[in-house]
Formats: structure tokens, C-alpha cells, sequence
């Protein structure tokens, strides 16, 4: 597994497994053990996925050294702001049942995001968070908050995959150090990339399937990659990913069927609301 060193010194892999979406009714266990024995040891999970239990469980139940798991969640919008920030962080520890997560993220730039930040900063300093970054933070968002951080974010989590690569808000993290973690990184199942001709084409050249041209590709660009799969057959495909490499060419073919345009804006107006709405969290 490829390795990638932060800007605070933490060592993160490369590919993470990730859980948004997978229900919390054995699913994400499942999926987790499954992971595991595929050779995941990195898994990305969030407050807000409703299933850090699971997750926990399936941790703690595959006996694998909890060193040897890199762990990572998000504090979710309710819990924004010092005092909640605590409690948020105290409840992840709890329900994934460690008694420290390895990367712990802002998961959307709204709200009291400098307070809850400072939450994290303290989480770092007492040990129970390793390494401490964002999500979902635009430039303009990047330079409204972290202005005001006294510690610079390890990662910045975003939408990043082919149709939508971002080049521009990677180039200004990466004059910064601050590594880039893609969410979606398989296009969330867009059918239009996963039928990409070009995309097809090297699939059949290299004997591997598009998720696997796609998830080489954004490893080649020193991205972190998240993919997610309820599948034990994809599960293990999306990690089979570092027997091959993409010419020089090929990589430059991909990276001009970039659309400049991510699915998701986190600048639209109204998101707080909707999300609060939509992905409440009482206690
Ligand atoms: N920070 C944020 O705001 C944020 C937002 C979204 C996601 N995330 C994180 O990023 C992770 C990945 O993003 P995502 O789950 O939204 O999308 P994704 O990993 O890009 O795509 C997942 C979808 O692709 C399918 N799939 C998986 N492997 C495939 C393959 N090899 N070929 C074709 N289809 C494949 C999956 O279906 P099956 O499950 O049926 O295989 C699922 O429908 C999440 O799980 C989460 O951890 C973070």
C-alpha cells in the first residue's frame, strides 16, 4: 500500500475505504471486515454516516492492531462551534469505540467553523485526534476560515475525480502542503464516466476495469482515494491498483476530459439549512 506523509508528519495510505451511504443494519460491519481482509487499512467514516458503530465493531472485531488501522471522521454541522466540537469528538471516540481517531475533519465550512476547529486543535494536543484537516473548503471558503486557524489543516477532503479534478484548488493547496483526499473519487457511480470511452479504452489495453484505470490515475496525481463499494468483488478490485502505471500520454488524455465543474458547490446558498435539515444529529 502507498503512503502519503502530511504536513504534521502523520502517515496516511493512499486508498481508504470509505462508508457513505452504507446503512448501519450490518452492512457497513460487513463491509468493513470485508475491506479489512482485502488489505484496506485505512477507512473513512463521518459522524453524519449514521454508522461509526459498525464501524468500530468491525475494527475491533477483525483483531488487527488498532496502529495498524488508519481511522478517520468528521465532525458534522450540529456539533460546530468549541463547547460542541468537544462533544462531537468525545462522541465519535465513543462510538467507534478507540480511544484516539487518526484524522478527524471539519466535514462542511459552515457555521461556527473557527470554534469547532479550535476543538480540534485541542483534540490533536491531548492525543485523541492524530491529525486534524477540512472538507468540502473552496478557496473562498479556505481564505474566509483558515485565516483564522493557529494550525494549518493536514488534508483538504473534496469532490475530485475525472470529469471534476479541481486543478485549481489543488494547485493552491498544494503551495500550501495540505494534501488532498477526493471524495467521490469514482464519480460517485456517474454512469458518464464509468462509460467514458477513453476511460473504456485503457480498461481493455491494461486488462483492468474503468474504476481501477480511474482510481490509478488520481493516485498518480499524488491524490488520496476513498472508494466506496458494498461489493466483495469491487471491494477488492478498487485495491488492486499498483500492479500497473498509465503512460505519460494517457495520463495527460485523462486529465483534459476534466469538466472544471464539481457536482457539488459548497459556495450554493442555503446548504447549512438543507443539510441540518436533511442529516440531523439530536444527541
Ligand atoms: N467529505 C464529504 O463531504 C464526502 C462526501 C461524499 C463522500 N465522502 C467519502 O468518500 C467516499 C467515496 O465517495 P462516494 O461513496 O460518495 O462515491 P464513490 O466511491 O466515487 O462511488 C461509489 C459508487 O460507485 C460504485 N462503485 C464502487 N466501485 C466501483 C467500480 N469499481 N466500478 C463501478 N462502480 C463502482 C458503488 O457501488 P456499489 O457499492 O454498489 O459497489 C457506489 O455506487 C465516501 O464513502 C465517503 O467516505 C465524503
Amino acid at each position: 500500500m502507498e503512503e502519503i506523509v502530511l504536513n504534521d508528519g502523520v502517515v496516511i495510505p493512499s486508498v481508504g475505504f470509505g462508508v457513505f451511504r452504507v446503512p448501519s443494519d450490518g452492512s457497513t460491519y460487513r463491509a468493513v471486515r470485508e475491506a479489512l481482509d482485502a488489505g484496506y487499512r485505512h477507512i473513512d467514516t463521518a459522524m453524519v454516516y449514521y454508522n461509526e458503530e459498525e464501524v468500530g465493531k468491525a475494527l475491533h472485531d477483525s483483531g488487527i492492531p488498532r496502529e495498524e488501522i488508519f481511522l478517520t471522521s468528521k465532525l458534522w454541522i450540529t456539533h460546530f462551534g468549541y463547547e460542541r466540537g468537544k462533544l462531537g469528538i468525545e462522541r465519535s471516540l465513543r462510538k467507534l469505540g478507540v480511544d484516539y481517531i487518526d484524522l478527524y475533519l471539519i466535514h462542511q465550512p459552515y457555521g461556527d467553523v473557527v470554534g469547532a476547529w479550535r476543538a480540534l486543535e485541542e483534540g490533536k494536543a491531548a492525543g485523541r485526534l492524530r491529525s486534524i484537516g477540512v472538507s468540502n473548503f473552496t478557496i473562498n471558503l479556505w481564505n474566509r476560515y483558515v485565516t483564522q486557524f493557529d494550525t494549518l489543516p493536514s488534508v483538504n477532503q473534496i469532490e475530485c475525480h475525472p470529469l471534476s479534478q479541481q486543478k485549481k484548488l489543488r494547485a493552491f493547496l498544494a503551495e500550501r502542503g495540505v494534501a488532498v483526499e477526493c471524495w467521490g473519487p469514482l464519480g460517485q457511480g456517474n454512469p458518464e464516466l464509468l462509460n467514458h470511452e477513453l476511460l473504456l479504452g485503457l480498461a481493455k489495453k491494461y486488462g483492468k476495469d474503468v474504476g481501477q484505470i480511474i482510481l490509478r490515475f488520481e493516485l498518480g496525481e499524488g491524490l488520496i482515494v476513498l472508494p466506496k463499494s458494498v461489493h466483495s468483488e469491487r471491494i477488492r478490485s478498487n485495491l488492486e491498483v499498483f500492479d500497473f502505471d498509465l503512460t505519460s500520454e494517457e495520463t495527460e488524455a485523462i486529465r483534459a476530459i476534466d469538466r472544471g465543474v464539481p457536482k457539488r458547490d459548497p459556495e450554493t446558498s442555503g446548504i447549512r439549512e438543507y443539510l441540518l435539515e436533511k442529516y440531523p444529529i439530536e444527541d
